[in-house]
């Protein structure tokens, strides 16, 4: 029988973890979790050849390996360069990553539409989290932003390019989930963009998953662009007997209504499984699938807003990583005196009121 490799120990933060050889610094930072995974706008591990493209996921190696202790002379990506073993890291404990991430954002905020209140991605989008976290209030940009018509592609997809941050993420989706890509990149540096050939429709049968891929507002759902906003829907996890795909699926519901149905995703916002165009578009009744219940959503998230249960705590490290804990802003259910976990807002009949809180 073969030894097993041995494997590498990395510091990320002051905490340490052992991975395989090969394993990414961004793949060995989510083995421990929590805020010492660097953001990531365009890596995604179910994607070949992602990342490398918006540089949120930089970090500062302080020291290269145990054999050789130099620190590497730049910040690098942590999506694009693999552990060694003895090395050391710095994200949140390295003013100069926060300093760098802050100018990334500045960059992808460049060209990007502040139009939040009217984004179908607003609560669930990675370049507001990013933007709240590393965001200026006002921007230092005096020329003109890119502007471009809204596309659409093929009957369920909408491209609204002025939010696009060239991510690369779609095209990978659509060249390696279809046989039949027909939209990409055009075009050079800031003329950048993506688009269609000929403006063709994109009709393949798993299309739609580059709607869950894109980490901002570019690409949307038709058949639930300004239907709702996504905090007043309520997710849930359900599934059918698809013929095509594994028919797993996310329910927006309001009510007995379906809103939307997305891949189901996991905690770093990745899709768990690609799902099909007729679960995605066509099967919006609650009698077209069996629903298996709420949906673990992050209590850091907007989503969480209402729903007592299926919330789910992500593992907070930053009181290891820096001796002091922080006041998050969206953990309303434990700093304010308001919002009880115990009490059901559903249970409450009509508006609730100061009284139902006591
Ligand atoms: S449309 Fe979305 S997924 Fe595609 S490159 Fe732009 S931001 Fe990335
Ligand atoms: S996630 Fe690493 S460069 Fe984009």
């Amino acid at each position: 029988m073969s030894e097993p490799t041995p494997k590498f120990k990395v510091t990320i933060d002051n905490i340490t973890v052992e991975v395989d050889p090969g394993t990414t610094i961004l793949n060995a930072a989510r083995a421990i979790g929590g805020e010492v995974a660097p953001p990531a706008m365009c890596y995604y591990s179910k994607l070949k050849n992602s990342g490398g493209k918006c540089r949120t996921c930089l970090v500062e190696v302080s020291k290269g390996s145990e054999k050789d202790p130099r620190p590497m002379p730049k910040l690098v990506a942590s999506c694009r360069t693999t552990v060694m073993d003895g090395m050391e890291v710095k994200n949140i404990t390295s003013p100069k990553v926060q300093d760098a991430r802050n100018g990334v954002v500045e960059f992808l905020l460049l060209n990007h539409p502040l139009d939040c209140p009217v984004c179908d991605q607003a609560g669930e989008c990675d370049l507001q989290n990013l933007s709240y976290n590393h965001g200026q209030e006002n921007t230092r940009y005096e020329f003109p932003r890119r502007t471009f018509e809204k596309e659409d592609l093929g009957p369920y997809i909408s491209l609204h390019m002025n939010r696009c941050i060239m991510c690369f993420r779609c095209v990978y989706a659509a060249g390696q989930l279809t046989d039949k890509r027909e939209h990409g990149v055009l075009e050079r540096g800031d003329h950048a963009q993506i688009s269609t050939m000929l403006n063709k429709a994109l009709d393949n049968e798993f299309i739609g998953n580059v709607i869950d891929v894109c980490p901002v507002g570019a690409l949307t759902d038709k058949t639930f662009r300004f239907k709702n906003r996504v905090w007043f829907t309520k997710p849930m996890d359900a599934h059918r007997d698809c013929p095509t795909c594994s028919g797993k699926v996310r329910l927006w519901m309001r009510g007995e209504e379906v809103f939307r149905v997305t891949a189901r995703k996991d905690q770093w916002g990745e899709v768990e499984d690609w799902i099909c165009n007729d679960c995605r578009f066509h099967k919006k009744e609650t009698k077209d699938w069996v629903i298996e219940g709420p949906t673990n959503v992050s209590r850091k998230s907007v989503i969480s807003q209402g729903h007592y249960v299926g919330t789910r705590k992500t593992p907070v490290l930053i009181d290891k990583v820096m001796g002091k804990t922080p006041n998050y802003r969206l953990e309303i259910h434990e700093i304010s005196d308001v919002n009880k976990p115990n009490v059901h807002l559903s249970q409450i009949s009509g508006p609730a009121h100061s009284d139902d809180f006591k």
